[in-house]
């Protein structure tokens, strides 16, 4: 868009503000074409604030207010998902990983799982969905789902999604965790409670201290770190091996390594590392 055809001033010392800004707070690294991506988030929010520019927004920014800067973070993340997104790491969890985990851990009979980027809840669901259908009876699968933004985390917390969103189920896990909607809800459709049950939403921004008391078995963290600098994966990842189990595993997304970026991992399948 030509700066002559937008509704409010917009300049490349405004843009560097802002994105660095976003890189201080959240680690995500804001590239030169994310320019007009900026202006198209937050320009609604320059109107609702009543201001006559980006200038006068950053000033805004500036002050530090808590509420400005969740908006500024929530409007500049990318929350790209979808259930059983990279169906491989679904099937590991089938056929390899609880079966071991369960042969190797009888005395405990649980499962601890954190999705880190949980986004708007299709991953955490997904996880869910597949661990209640491959633990045996008298199992436990308990599930922290973790994003920084919070308005991703207040949809997953609904559990609803347009029908159209659910490509990725079957239709027999259609029928045996979600609700049909009708009249005014036709169209969407809702988790049931066995899912929403197991999973334990929470805001948590990556780059701070981490909360957890006890270790994962095993940790998504999928679609996420390709928005770091190569200093935060590899404090990220460090990180990730101090919260998971021994024989815990680590999961990433397709166009993610952990090549030169942790030595704590070993590659064991595609996209997937175990502890070491
Ligand atoms: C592209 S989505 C990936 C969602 C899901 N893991 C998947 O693969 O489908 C990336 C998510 O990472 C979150 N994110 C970005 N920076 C973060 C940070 N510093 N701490 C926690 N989450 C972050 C974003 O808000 C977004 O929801």
């Amino acid at each position: 868009m030509k700066s002559r055809e937008r509704e409010f001033k917009f300049t490349l010392k405004d843009f560097n503000y802002l994105r660095n800004i976003t890189n201080k707070k959240t680690g995500i690294m804001v590239s030169d074409d994310k320019f007009d991506m900026f202006y198209a988030r937050l320009s609604k929010h320059v109107r609702r604030l009543g201001l006559s520019d980006f200038h006068d927004y950053c000033q805004v920014i500036s002050r530090g207010e808590s509420q400005e800067m969740i908006t500024l973070i929530n409007s500049v993340t990318t929350n790209l998902t979808s259930f059983f997104r990279e169906k491989h790491h679904f099937d590991y969890m089938k056929s390899d990983f609880i079966p071991g985990h369960v042969k190797n851990k009888q005395d405990r009979k649980l499962l601890r799982i954190w999705s880190a980027g949980c986004s708007m809840g299709e991953e955490p669901y997904s996880i869910a969905m597949q661990a209640l259908e491959s633990l045996p009876l008298g199992w436990q699968v308990k599930i922290t789902a973790t994003d920084v933004d919070t308005d991703v985390l207040a949809k997953a917390r609904t559990g609803v999604y347009s029908a159209s969103k659910l490509d990725g189920v079957s239709d027999s896990r259609l029928k045996r965790w979600f609700y049909k909607g009708s009249e005014s809800k036709e169209g969407y459709v809702k988790v049931r409670k066995e899912l929403t049950d197991v999973i334990e939403f929470k805001q948590l921004n990556l780059i701070d201290n981490w909360f957890f008391q006890d270790k994962f078995d095993l940790v998504f963290c999928r679609n996420v770190l390709i928005y770091f600098d190569i200093d935060t994966k590899k404090k990220i990842a460090d990180k990730f091996h101090r919260v998971t189990q021994d024989d815990g595993c680590l999961m990433i997304g397709h166009s993610e390594s952990l090549f030169n970026v942790s030595s704590k991992f070993k590659l064991i399948g595609n996209t997937i590392y175990e502890n070491l």
